[in-house]
């Protein structure tokens, strides 16, 4: 059942083109195949189809029936021709699917009356009997036919060639994509759609029409979406010199969704949470997301299209690379710092937690049970973190040389992680020594770097030390080349320019492009235990290190409490200066969280206030920057931190934390409120929602007082907001609280909504993340309510996922949370294994908790695991987190 990289081979066939005819019915749905297959010179070996719930009707090779048992044979998954022609020969199959009955949502399937797919990355053999892997590429040709008045528009990939009405209220149309690929980027979407359409002139002169299909109701809501198409078509023509290849490029919203989008050559297909997007019913946060997705997809045309993955261990060389991309693209439209924090943040979040856990794996996974179980944060976020490096060592312009190397050497082609590294160094001439182990050793290394500084010699020290802690299949690690990127702060709060080091084996001279020092120098951390010497130094530096986050490491350094105020104060680094704050707010929670267990009394830090106050008070400051830098740690990033995770102290710290900075800092959140209204409309730029965010900040503090008059402002906001933004802020404020205001806002707020289910998701994620005592009974009776619906992802991640993200209830002591997930994950798992195995990894921290939940706990991961006919996505999470 498990599947290893090692075991790799190449296919014995190939597929050349590959026809499709699907007959869309109610009852059935008819798929013909015909493939030109080609086999590898001097195999004998049989050709092996994958195919999953489907029906074969017929098979016939070279136009001649073939027999049971004699020529091919069938299983559960698979369809084995025992000896086909030698060369190359023809391969017609026929199957009967029911998409009308797939709550999978992998495959072909219907979502509100409409017909749409899933392929990746398995689910083609869903559809029809096939090589389903990315190594095997065909250029494909697709006939849809269908009831003219249910499904008025058919959709394929690549370009319409043929369309016309058919007998009995039927039509067709025939899409031929001139590209090869592999099956997982086949689409196919029939249904009722309005779209939006608009067209993009790329830099050599190509029209390109441009649609987001919807159905009608929503088509006003895709403004922001065309906007994000057209201007990542542009960026990639700029930052990338990447141009689009084709002459339509299609977008397709649909509710019923697994993840966040796919990039189906020339159809994508989104989660239209991603899509849809109007200032009444999106934050700001779904307009960027929806701003990075729409390009992450779009980009994913050469990085994973063009240029695909050898076999899925390989998936973070078109992911990794995406979300770099993507991130890089959001940080060009908006604010680099803000973005880069964000970024930072969820590593800490999701990844360092997984890369800590049972399920901790290595950007290139060794194995799988079930791919899907793959698409982790681990391959994106710390795959996109590795390409960062990449970046971070080689330079901008030498990164871009390697881009390039890497399209010139293998557009066209199934590649793997290696080829990539090869790109960057073969381009740049490069010497990236160890840093390839990045994708093979799972876990976060601990990278520990103590100061000194030698008044006499003039010299500054830096030792470093990284240790990579072992992860499950992996006791021991090598180090690995860590980028440490670092200033040199004087007293004056001014860079240093560094003009050379001495990296423990040779005199390194450091220059930047005009010839002077530098005043971020990169450091090639490769050894176990390094040292590195600074010379001419005047006066005692204030170390500025990791900064923009160089490498994905828990720094660990000696710096003091008085250094991380003086950087958070004049760090010429932003990402410094607000890791500064945050290295303090994890200190300071951290010993409140003791002071709880041991029954001491709470004290604040009066300097860390100070700090915060001064940055509140600064006008200089961008200010989505000074929200981010006045929130403090997350209680998921504390618990990460300790030996034994106590959500309950945790809850109580940080909660102390926050009140004292209210109350402390009250009238500068008052003002900041006050200042930051107004009643100009709703636009999506970097002012307008730095803004609201300082804004929306303030109010969240100043509603943890639980006081007539921070109360009042936030029900004034509450009445006043004319956007989502500021709506659902000023609702989570007052629903802080319990009590009647809470009850009647909420109730208000359904009303106002409840026709819209997108934003009925944000009622329901609000009210299952409350930290409420008991909250789990609301959630059961929202189970019930006419807004959940079980069959559709977003509602469950909203209601279940948003329940599981409260760490008090979701680990509430009377084992009620656990209880309340194993019933649902068991639920889920029969209608829809990917959503189901999602919410089960919520377990999967189980063992960073006190003996007596973790019993809790592991019962429920027990009674889960040796359920009969549980599916193999969350076979192996829960397996897996019970494995030692
Ligand atoms: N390739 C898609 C992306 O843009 C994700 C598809 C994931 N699908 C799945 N079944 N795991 O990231
Ligand atoms: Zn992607």
């Amino acid at each position: 059942k498990e599947i290893f990289l090692k075991d790799y081979k190449l296919p014995d066939y190939y597929f050349d083109t590959v026809n499709l005819d699907f007959i869309l019915k109610e009852e059935h749905t008819l798929v013909h195949s015909k493939i030109h297959v080609i086999s590898r010179q001097g195999t004998l070996s049989p050709l092996r189809l994958d195919g999953v719930d489907v029906k074969l009707l017929s098979i016939r090779i070279n136009s001649k029936d073939v027999k049971e048992g004699e020529d091919y044979s069938l299983s559960s998954k698979h369809l084995i021709l025992h000896h086909p022609p030698a060369a190359q020969f023809v391969l017609e199959i026929t199957t009967e699917i029911e998409p009308q009955n797939n709550t999978a949502l992998e495959g072909l399937y219907k979502t509100t009356g409409n017909f749409c797919t899933q392929c990746e990355a398995e689910g083609f053999r869903r559809i029809t009997f096939y090589q389903d892997r990315p190594d095997v590429m065909a250029k494909f040709t697709t006939r849809i036919e269908a009831d003219k008045s249910l499904y008025p528009v058919l959709l394929s990939n690549g370009n319409l060639i043929e369309q016309a009405d058919l007998p009995d209220d039927r039509h067709y149309a025939v899409w031929e994509d001139p590209f090869k690929k592999p099956c997982y980027l086949f689409a196919l979407v029939a249904g009722q759609l309005v779209s939006r359409d608009d067209e993009f002139v790329t830099c050599s002169g190509r029209k390109v029409a441009l649609h987001i299909w919807t159905p009608a109701q929503d088509i006003s809501k895709t403004a922001h979406a065309m906007y994000s198409l057209k201007a990542a078509m542009k960026w990639d023509e700029e930052v990338f010199g990447r141009e689009y290849d084709l002459d339509l490029f299609n977008i397709v919203a649909v509710p019923d969704f697994n993840m966040g989008a796919m990039e189906n050559k020339s159809l994508n297909i989104f989660n239209s949470r991603l899509v849809l997007a109007s200032p009444e019913t999106a934050t700001d946060a779904d307009y960027a997301a929806v701003l990075g997705v729409i390009g992450h997809e779009y980009f994913h045309n050469w990085t994973g299209n063009r240029v695909t993955c050898r076999d899925w261990f390989q998936l973070s060389l078109k992911e990794g690379l995406t979300v770099f991309r993507d991130q890089e693209f959001s940080s060009d439209m908006g604010s680099r710092a803000v973005k880069r924090i964000a970024d930072v943040l969820r590593l800490r979040i999701s990844q360092f937690p997984q890369d800590a856990g049972p399920m901790a794996h290595p950007v290139r996974p060794h194995s799988y049970i079930k791919m899907d179980n793959f698409y982790t944060v681990t391959v994106y976020e710390k795959g996109a973190e590795v390409v960062r490096m990449y970046q971070t060592l080689l330079g901008k312009k030498g990164f871009r040389k390697g881009m390039d190397l890497y399209f010139e050497r293998h557009d066209g082609q199934a590649v793997t992680c290696d080829d990539f590294y090869a790109a960057m160094r073969d381009a740049n001439n490069a010497n990236l020594a160890n840093f390839k182990l990045w994708y093979s050793q799972a876990g976060t290394p601990v990278l520990t770097v103590s100061t000194s500084y030698d008044a006499a010699a003039r010299t500054f020290r830096l030792k470093c030390r990284q240790e990579i802690p072992p992860t499950p299949g992996q006791p021991t690690k090598e180090p690995m080349l860590i980028p440490l990127a670092l200033g040199l702060v004087s007293p004056k709060g001014k860079d240093l320019a560094v003009t050379s080091v001495h990296d423990g084996e040779s005199l390194k001279f450091l220059k930047d492009e005009h010839g002077n020092g530098v005043t971020t120098v990169v450091l090639r951390v490769e050894k176990a235990e390094q040292e590195f010497v600074f010379a001419d130094i005047p006066e005692r530096p204030v170390p500025s290190l990791l900064r923009n986050f160089s490498a994905p490491v828990r720094l660990v350094s000696d710096i003091s409490d008085e250094d991380l105020l003086f950087l958070l104060a004049h760090d010429s680094d932003e990402f410094s200066r607000w890791e500064a704050a945050q290295t303090m707010g994890r200190k300071l929670i951290l010993s409140l969280v003791s002071s709880v267990q041991q029954g001491k009394e709470l004290v604040m830090n009066k300097h860390f206030v100070n700090g915060l106050r001064s940055i509140l008070c600064d006008s200089s400051l961008d200010k989505e920057f000074v929200a981010k830098a006045l929130t403090l740690p997350t209680e998921a990033e504390i618990m990460d931190l300790m030996e034994v995770a106590d959500p309950d102290a945790v809850h109580t710290a940080r909660r102390f934390a926050v009140k004292e900075i209210a109350s402390s800092l009250r009238k500068e959140l008052f003002d900041a409120v006050t200042n930051n209204c107004s009643n100009e409309a709703y636009v999506f730029n970097h002012e307008n929602m730095a803004r609201r965010a300082l804004k929306n900040v303030s109010l969240g503090y100043l509603a943890s007082l639980n006081e007539l008059e921070a109360t009042g402002l936030a029900l004034n906001e509450y009445n006043t907001a004319t956007n989502m933004t500021e709506q659902i802020a000023a609702l989570a404020a007052i629903a802080q609280n319990s009590g009647d205001l809470r009850t009647e806002t909420l109730s208000k707020f359904y009303e106002q909504w409840q026709k819209d289910s997108l934003v009925t998701n944000k009622w329901l994620a609000l009210q299952a993340m409350s930290d409420i005592p008991g909250n789990v009974k609301n959630v059961e009776a929202l189970m019930d309510h006419p807004s959940f619906d079980i069959k559709n992802p977003n509602k469950v991640y909203s209601l279940v996922g948003g329940f599981c993200a409260s760490a008090v209830n979701f680990h509430a002591k009377d084992g009620s949370g656990y209880n309340f997930l194993g019933d649902i994950v068991l639920k889920l798992d029969e209608l829809n294994p990917q959503v189901a195995s999602r919410m089960v990894s919520a377990f999967s921290k189980w063992r960073k908790f006190d003996p007596h939940r973790q019993a809790l706990a592991k019962e429920q991961l027990e009674r889960i695991a040796k359920t009969d006919g549980i599916s193999d996505n969350v076979y192996e999470i829960a397996t897996k987190s019970l494995a030692v």
